[in-house]
């Protein structure tokens, strides 16, 4: 079990497919070799809990396909093929399990997708083979590494001459409307909670972005970015409470002694909810980059 429940990745599926930057992925896809039936592009997607990142590129990658879902969670990868074989089964693709894959052919794209359970903590990810001239993905991954791992996955994707393409790294900006007082408090100290060690060494946070794209730039890497934020508007009233909950959660194990504050302040924004008057703004952006 990770921290993640595939309840809550399913959630922020549709949230995070609109917010994704279309024009990076298209980008991408003009400059990686579209697999073939005798050379299938090889992906590799860190932290691929339930499989979202996965449903996103398939189709706009297109082509031949080979995908390696990581994540140290084996109920999300199981949840991942569950999800992707309804998910291709709605697109009228051919979909059947192959021992622990699946292989999908649709009109747009053809794949094997697998599940590979792995802890990628600390110096993990040395021991991971990636794939030579393939593309190395992640969503939502990159906020929850330190500076070294970070370093460690720039250095082994160039040793692969690897593309990447990384989605949804938070990155600290977070709006919420209407305002109340205690908005910048909470906010401050749900980043503090996202700067601590959540296996990987001490975590990046809303620096992620930012080093992210420092450190394949140093690599060599040909690196564009751009903005993903979650824009979730009145009607999403189950998202904005559980976001509501997470941060105040977050927020109180950082600094219990802010407790009254804190719960105030998460009462009156779950009234603008209800009320269907609240808006909530989350900032993240999306890196791609090749060699
Ligand atoms: C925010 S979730 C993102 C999941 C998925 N990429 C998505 O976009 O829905 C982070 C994922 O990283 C995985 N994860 C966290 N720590 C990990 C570790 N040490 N090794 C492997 N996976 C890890 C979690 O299990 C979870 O699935």
């Amino acid at each position: 079990m990770s921290g993640f429940s595939a309840d809550w990745l399913s959630m922020r599926e549709p949230f995070d497919a609109a917010a994704r930057a279309t024009s990076l992925v298209a980008e991408l896809r003009r400059r990686i070799p579209r697999g073939t039936s005798a050379a299938p592009l090889e992906v590799v997607d860190l932290g691929a809990g339930a499989g979202s990142n996965f449903r996103y590129l398939a189709t706009r990658l297109g082509g031949e396909q080979r995908w390696r879902l990581i994540d140290h969670d084996r109920a999300l990868l199981d949840a991942a093929l569950v999800t992707t074989q309804a998910w291709a089964s709605a697109r009228n693709a051919d979909v059947s399990p192959v021992g622990a894959e699946l292989t999908l052919h649709a009109t747009d794209f053809a794949c094997r997708v697998g599940g590979e359970p792995r802890d990628l903590a600390h110096n993990a990810l040395g021991g991971l083979a990636l794939p030579t001239g393939g593309l190395v993905t992640a969503a939502a991954l990159l906020d929850l590494v330190s500076t070294p791992w970070l370093e460690t996955l720039a250095t082994r994707c160039k040793a692969a001459r690897a593309a990447v393409c990384f989605a949804l790294t938070y990155d600290g900006r977070t709006v919420c409307t209407p305002d109340e007082p205690e908005d910048a408090m909470a906010l401050d100290l749900f980043n503090r909670h996202q700067r601590l060690d959540k296996g990987f060494g001490p975590a990046l946070g809303p620096s992620a972005a930012v080093a992210a794209e420092h450190e394949f730039a140093k690599f060599g890497f040909r690196v564009l970015t751009e903005r993903s934020d979650w824009d979730i508007g009145p009607q999403h009233t189950a998202m904005q409470h559980a976001l509501l909950d997470g941060w105040l959660r977050a927020a109180l194990e950082v600094a219990p002694e802010h407790t009254t504050p804190l719960t105030g302040w998460h009462r009156r924004r779950r009234i603008h909810v209800d009320a269907g008057r609240s808006r909530l703004v989350v900032g993240h952006v999306d890196l791609v980059g090749w060699l």
